[in-house]
């Protein structure tokens, strides 16, 4: 039986505000690595808290016990006060069953899945131990007692350069679900794409040594086939999924839409990654609504950002589908742009963020707190 002080099995769903700060050690991210789709509760030790979602308790472990040695692991159940939501429920069936097609230095790897002594459904990621992208930048959930020298030390060893290729990671992980995760070999779901539908910081993290930054939390995502489309590469989906602040206009609306949904939440994290400000920071439901969904307001794009990157951020959230680029194509202008002598503005980058840095220092001497 596993370790844990208090665990998913007993389901105390305490995870979220006491653990931000992830266990730091070294995972064995290259070897072997297989799926179980009934991993025994046992084989799971040193169970700890590790964050709160929505539907879902995250924690963190060691699952041990095989020929492949231990691998720190993430492993997540159904909320104890939401375990009998059917749709929480749904979404961590779907987050299993879409998991296991997927395989991609970009994507959180699928360890397995098991049942809990309770008979909840439990399921194993691998521990992505660099905490999340908004935890990394600071936009949102900040860690508690992140002090001043740690947001200098973001602020700095993030610079536009590192965020592109970063970004570009990811864009190639969001090509390899629209276009080759399902291939056409594979029988019920031939050919389809894999819309992540849920794109936005929080369900971005990084490995270990911070070098990696890896999608998660496929709770939302959405395998099309070929035949469910209504014509016009466009699908009826159920709207209003995901994070409004990072949701395609489309989708918001609940009209038709298609995979280009993914490529306008990736340019909202973009931007945000690139400019380490929250999109649309005062803007609340209702005038996310009107201004951005309705409006077609888009965040500001700095002068000395290159050409081409501003170009493809506007291209990717446009409000007209057809206008919006593929995930390939957004990957290979992200490596065209870092290529790019200068591309990467970083004098003028150091200097803003240095004195970014002040103002944070100042707000949080007058006890102001970032919210979503
Ligand atoms: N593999 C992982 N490695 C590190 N942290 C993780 C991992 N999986 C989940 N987490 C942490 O747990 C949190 C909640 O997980 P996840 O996003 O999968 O759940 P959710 O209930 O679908 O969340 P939400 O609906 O709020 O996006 C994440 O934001 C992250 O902090
Ligand atoms: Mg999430």
């Amino acid at each position: 039986m596993g370790t844990a002080t208090s665990s998913p099995a007993t389901g105390s769903g305490e995870a979220g505000k006491q653990a931000t700060a992830v266990d730091q050690q070294e995972q064995d991210d290259g070897g072997p690595w297989g799926v179980d789709l009934s991993i025994p509760f046992e084989e799971i030790i040193d169970i700890r808290p590790l964050a709160d979602g929505t539907g879902c308790t995250c924690w963190q472990g060691t699952l041990g016990g095989n020929n492949e040695g231990n691998k720190r692991v993430a492993i997540k159940t159904l909320k104890a006060s939401n375990s009998t939501s059917d749709s929480d429920a749904e979404d961590l069936d779907r987050e299993l069953s879409i998991l296991q097609h997927l395989r991609h230095p970009n994507v959180v790897r699928l360890a397995g899945a098991g049942q809990t002594p309770e008979g909840g459904q439990f399921v194993v990621t691998e521990l992505l131990s660099g905490g999340t992208l908004s935890a990394a930048i600071g936009t949102q959930d900040r860690p508690e007692g992140t002090g001043w020298f740690q947001r200098f030390r973001v602020r700095t060893w993030f610079p536009m350069e590192e965020a592109l290729r970063q970004a570009a990671g990811v864009a190639s992980a969001l090509a390899y679900l629209h276009d080759e995760a399902v291939p056409h070999g594979i029988s019920v779901v031939k050919g389809a794409k894999v819309l992540h539908r849920d794109i936005k910081p929080n369900n971005l993290a990084f490995t270990a040594d911070f070098r990696t930054l890896k999608l998660f939390d496929f709770g939302l995502a959405k395998m099309l086939r070929p035949d469910d489309s209504i014509g016009d590469n466009l699908y009826n989906m159920t709207g209003n999924t995901g994070s409004m602040r990072y949701m395609a206009p489309e989708v918001a609306r609940n009209l038709p839409a298609n995979e280009t949904a993914d490529v306008y939440s990736f340019a909202i994290v973009l931007w945000e990654m690139v400019s380490l400000e929250l999109p649309f920071q005062f803007y609340g439901v209702n005038q996310l609504t009107e201004r951005v969904i309705l409006g077609g307001a888009r965040p500001r794009l700095a002068p000395d950002w290159p050409a081409g990157f501003t170009d493809l951020l506007t291209r990717c959230w446009s409000a007209d589908l057809r206008e919006r680029p593929s995930m390939a194509e957004v990957e290979k202008r992200l490596r065209e742009v870092l290529q790019q002598p200068g591309g990467n503005a970083r004098d003028v980058y150091l200097l803003k963020h240095i004195l970014l840095v002040g103002i944070d220092i100042l707000t949080s001497s007058l006890g102001e707190h970032r919210s979503v």
